[in-house]
């Protein structure tokens, strides 16, 4: 079972938005999955699939919600799963040390700002410097708008020693959309939009497999 967990130091990065568009990807080649929402309060994946399911849309797997690590290690230690996907607690706490322990690939999608970047930044220094490898550990750019704060946040990213995707998730009125109905940002009725998330959607899959 190949694990990827999506953390911040933040909230509303997109956290749940790429988790939701991974599963999908992931599911449309038959891969059978689970889907571990640790955010207990506010439960956005959960929601979002329910939503989706509604919609009469195809399920991405088995979304549930976890308190912990250890229950999610729990569930998921007796049963057959392809992939894991953790979509992280709303900020960081001491389970997102513990999800990216247990990933192969840890993607902490991260905005422009420099009010986002430096702490996420100190999030990925604080797993290395608790064991976890660095070359398991990716950034997104998420919610961006204009190409020269993405070539600068990607600087600055890479200058911190740390890896970022290809291509980003612009920030767009027609994803939200689409998620509000449950669908993943590659399932939007744009086909340019869909295009554009699909190369960080390839980029997330192919940094798992070269693990
Ligand atoms: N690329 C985007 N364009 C527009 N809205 C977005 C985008 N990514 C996320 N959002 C919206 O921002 C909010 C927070 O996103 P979410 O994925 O739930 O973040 P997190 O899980 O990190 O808290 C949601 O309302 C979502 O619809
Ligand atoms: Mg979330």
């Amino acid at each position: 079972m190949k694990t990827i967990s999506f953390v911040s130091q933040k909230g509303g990065v997109g956290k749940s938005t790429l988790a939701l568009a991974t599963a999908y990807e992931a599911s449309k080649s038959g891969l059978s999955l689970k889907v571990a929402d640790m955010d207990t309060q506010q439960g956005t994946l959960s929601d979002l699939h329910r939503q989706r399911l509604n919609n009469g849309n195809s399920s991405i797997g088995s979304v549930e919600i976890f308190g912990t690590i250890d229950d999610l290690k729990k569930s998921v230690a007796m049963s057959n799963y392809d992939f894991l996907i953790i979509d992280g607690t709303p900020r960081a706490s001491k389970g997102t040390l513990a999800a990216g322990k247990i990933s192969d690939l840890i993607v902490l999608p991260c905005c422009s700002s420099r009010a986002d970047l430096i702490p996420t930044i100190k999030l990925g220094h604080e797993l290395v410097k608790n064991q976890i490898p660095r070359g398991n550990i990716v950034f997104a750019l998420s919610r961006v708008t204009t190409a020269s704060e993405i070539g600068d946040a990607r600087e600055f990213i890479r200058e911190s020693g740390f890896k970022v995707l290809d291509g980003c998730v612009f920030e767009k009125p027609g994803y939200r959309q689409a998620q509000n109905d449950g669908y993943a940002l590659t399932e939007t009725k744009w086909k340019s939009l869909n295009n554009k998330a699909n190369i960080v959607l390839e980029s997330i899959l192919a940094n798992l497999l070269s693990e």
